[in-house]
């Protein structure tokens, strides 16, 4: 008998009108297995390819969001920005369809993992090295993006998918994505003044005057790096109003303040990404994220000698104090079972040589224990 679990998730997509037209649209060659997320604009399932038998992603647009001709126009062009842009950081695409009530769909490769934003969620902050390893990770992809004449626009957690096994670190969602020429004024383009991107990761000029470039977007992965490292957003909002006029006016808290383990040469890179004037900031995602990296690299190289070194004298000190107190111990004893049994004392002897020759045994042992390098959760 199927789990109640599963019953219940086959009810609600028997429900799911989207899913049959999807399957329907395929030729029953993708077969959808369960909705993975669902955002403004588009429901994201996964789903099993049957001629290939893989595991795919399929994004297809929302049917109420189907009158909307500027809508439409962007989803096609999500789908032709991803695939027109091939890199190891960027999710591809593999194949684009309609349904047969007109709602276009693509089908992606399927990413076996949660989004940096669930991690976040589920860890608060994280390590500065698995930070910079995300941060360098989507700057590459963004720089190539750029290189393509694709700004994102919507650089976030939610759109940051980390590969379980691999540990891939993958953008997706170019549902906002422009192909721009220097920079460019988007409110003309959506035509209702509407802000596009999220609030709490856009640009001053993004929220202010709706210009973007490449280097809005790397604001927001500054804004990202910063939450990563901080367990909090820069700025708090908390409504898209407040956001706005704190990316414009405010200045964050200073990092080490926030998080004391932070190096001080890492928050100056975060800083310098979260230049209000564009021109202040670096010059690509790439040269924010090799910025990121060389300095988060030279902390760390410093910070554990200095840790191993003071580790390995308290350790000394300590295995030294448990081992002699320990072995004082066994020869006492070993005494005292001499004198009550009227054995010879150079029993006593070997025990000793064995006592003695231990000692470096056992403190190597203990340092390497204490010392081993740790694996970074991937
Ligand atoms: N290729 C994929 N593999 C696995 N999960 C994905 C994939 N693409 C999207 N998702 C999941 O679906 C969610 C919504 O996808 P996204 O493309 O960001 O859509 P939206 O435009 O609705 O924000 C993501 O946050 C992620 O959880
Ligand atoms: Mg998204």
């Amino acid at each position: 008998m199927a789990p109640q679990g599963l019953a219940l998730e086959e009810t609600k997509l028997a429900r799911d009108q989207l899913a049959q037209d999807v399957e329907r649209a395929t030729g029953g060659d993708v077969v959808v297995e369960r909705v993975l997320g669902e955002g403004r604009m588009a429901r994201v399932y996964q789903a099993e390819q049957q001629s290939l038998e893989r595991k795919v992603a399929v994004k297809v647009l929302l049917p109420r969001r189907a009158r909307d001709r500027s809508t439409l126009i962007r989803f096609g062009r999500e789908a032709r920005a991803m695939a027109g842009c091939t890199h190891p950081g960027i999710v591809s695409v593999f194949s684009v369809g309609e349904t047969s009530r007109g709602l276009p769909f693509f089908v992606m490769e399927h990413i076996e993992g949660e989004t940096l934003e669930e991690r976040l969620r589920r860890k608060g902050k994280l390590p500065l090295r698995e930070v910079t390893r995300i941060v360098t990770a989507v700057a590459d992809a963004l720089t190539y993006a750029h290189g393509c004449g694709l700004v994102h626009r919507d650089v976030k957690p939610a759109n940051v998918l980390l590969e379980r096994g691999t540990g891939r670190v993958l953008l997706t969602d170019f549902g906002l994505a422009k192909a721009v020429r220097g920079v460019t004024r988007i409110t003309t383009l959506t035509g209702t003044g509407e802000i596009m991107g999220t609030p709490e990761y856009l640009s001053p000029e993004q929220a202010e005057r709706g210009e973007v470039d490449a280097r809005s977007d790397q604001y927001s992965l500054a804004v990202m790096a910063y939450e990563m490292l901080a367990g909090l957003l820069p700025f708090p909002g908390p409504t898209p109003q407040d956001f706005v006029r704190q990316h414009v006016e405010d200045t964050p808290p200073w990092l080490p303040r926030v998080e004391p383990t932070i190096p001080v040469a890492v928050s100056k890179a975060v800083d310098r990404g979260l230049m209000k004037e564009p021109g202040a900031r670096f010059g690509s995602a790439e040269a924010f994220g090799q910025a990121l990296k060389g300095a988060s690299e030279a902390a760390l190289a410093a910070e554990p000698r200095r840790r191993l070194w003071w580790g390995y004298e308290r350790q000394l000190v300590q295995a030294t104090a448990i081992y002699a107190g320990a072995a004082w111990g066994v020869l006492e004893a070993l005494t005292w079972v001499l004198e009550t049994f009227g054995l010879p004392m150079a029993f006593r002897q070997p025990a000793l040589l064995l006592v003695i020759g231990g000692l470096p045994l056992t403190l190597a042992l203990l340092c390497y224990a204490r010392n081993r390098p740790r694996p970074i959760e991937i």
